[in-house]
């Protein structure tokens, strides 16, 4: 069994397995210049032998000990329906859900795999190339971020328009949960059924819910498309990310439901280590900033994240994804200063 598959599974591992989220991305010369070819950031999804690609970039530039499908958690509104577009410097961009005829739009299950079948075949592809100690990271968005994008059109700080809808459209609101829950577990078969070895969770805006919010629509909504999938497929082992949920990461860790939280950057760490740690395998949480700075200021931050961490199995990775202003020579500096760690 590889290293990332040993930790997940809780034996003993000599060191923690390190891979980055968008480890395949601009800060990249190889990134932009698959992109360049692309044409377009969408094209580039779609195409599988380009989205082959990149994913394999990082893996044997760096040797990181994962890679992670290239696509966005966006493809899924696409492909039901609702009209995605990124704009250049600005964003994931979608024609927005106001009211309930709107939800029609997007109830379009049956035929997203047709959508999404280039998708399917990057990760076949994927399958065939990768080092057979490298395991493959399939993913989807949590249903709140994906309802995010789509109520209000774009992403936003606090997503107030999504919350406003939550409570003063519930039944709509809820109806829209439930639907993107249904579509995410037939994605994640099909993603599965292809060749991914594991399965990572996104709720990037988890963080803009109030506690009980963050439960009902967060939490639950992921609880459920886990446990569907583990009914057909209990090896798979699921990575949940609901990004600045503070607190609350407390209730996440509580259930036996996934595998491995992954944590933001804001958290205290001791807190981690004493009501975390003991309980679920954590994922995280380098700030990505320290990947812009000088050498000697990332390997002081490194030092405190390894020593931090050092008293149960994790797996090193950044608290959100590489920005574009990282240093390459800085991400060959962490995975090496990883390799060299003993647990
Ligand atoms: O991690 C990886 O390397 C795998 C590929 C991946 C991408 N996006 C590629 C991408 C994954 C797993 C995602 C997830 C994703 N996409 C999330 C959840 C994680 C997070 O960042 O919170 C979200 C919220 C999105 C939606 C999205 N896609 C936004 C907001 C943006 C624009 C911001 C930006 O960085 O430009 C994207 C575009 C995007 N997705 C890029 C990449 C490499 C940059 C596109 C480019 O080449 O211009």
């Amino acid at each position: 069994m590889n290293l990332f598959l040993k930790c997940v599974n809780g034996q003993s591992i000599e060191r923690p397995p390190i891979w980055f989220m968008r480890q395949a991305g601009r800060y990249l010369a190889e990134y932009r210049n698959t992109r360049r070819k692309a044409g377009s950031f969408l094209n580039l999804c779609y195409n599988s032998d380009l989205a082959t690609e990149v994913t394999l970039q990082p893996i044997e530039k760096f040797g990181f000990d994962a890679a992670i499908l290239f696509a966005d958690i966006l493809l899924i509104l696409d492909a039901l329906g609702a009209k995605v577009d990124f704009v250049e410097g600005q964003g994931p961009l979608i024609e927005p859900i106001r009211e309930r005829r709107d939800i029609n739009k997007i109830s379009n299950v049956g035929k997203m795999h047709e959508k999404l079948a280039p998708v399917y075949e990057t990760v076949k592809k994927l399958k065939r190339q990768l080092p057979t100690n490298v395991p493959l990271i399939g993913f989807a968005g949590a249903p709140w971020t994906l309802a995010t994008y789509l109520i209000n059109g774009k992403g936003e700080q606090g997503s107030l328009t999504a919350k406003k809808f939550l409570i003063e459209n519930n039944e709509e609101f809820e109806e829209i949960i439930s639907l993107l829950t249904k579509a995410t577990i037939e994605y994640l078969l099909m993603q599965i059924k292809s060749g991914a070895d594991v399965i990572k969770i996104f709720d990037s805006w988890a963080g803009a819910l109030n506690a009980d919010m963050a439960i009902r629509y967060s939490l639950e909504p992921i609880k459920k498309i886990v446990s569907e999938i583990k009914k057909e497929y209990s090896d798979i082992p699921f990575i949940v990310f609901p990004r600045s949920v503070n607190t609350i990461y407390r209730k996440f860790s509580d259930t036996d439901c996934f595998d491995v939280l992954a944590i933001d950057q804001f958290l205290d760490r001791q807190w981690v280590v004493n009501e975390i740690q003991p309980k679920k395998i954590i994922q995280g949480n380098l700030d990505p900033i320290f990947l812009t700075q000088r050498k000697d200021i990332l390997i002081q931050e490194l030092k405190k994240v390894t020593e931090d961490f050092k008293n149960y199995p994790y797996i090193f990775n950044l608290g959100h994804g590489i920005t574009p202003d990282a240093k390459v020579e800085n991400v060959e500096l962490v995975v090496e200063f990883i390799k060299k760690l003993r647990l």
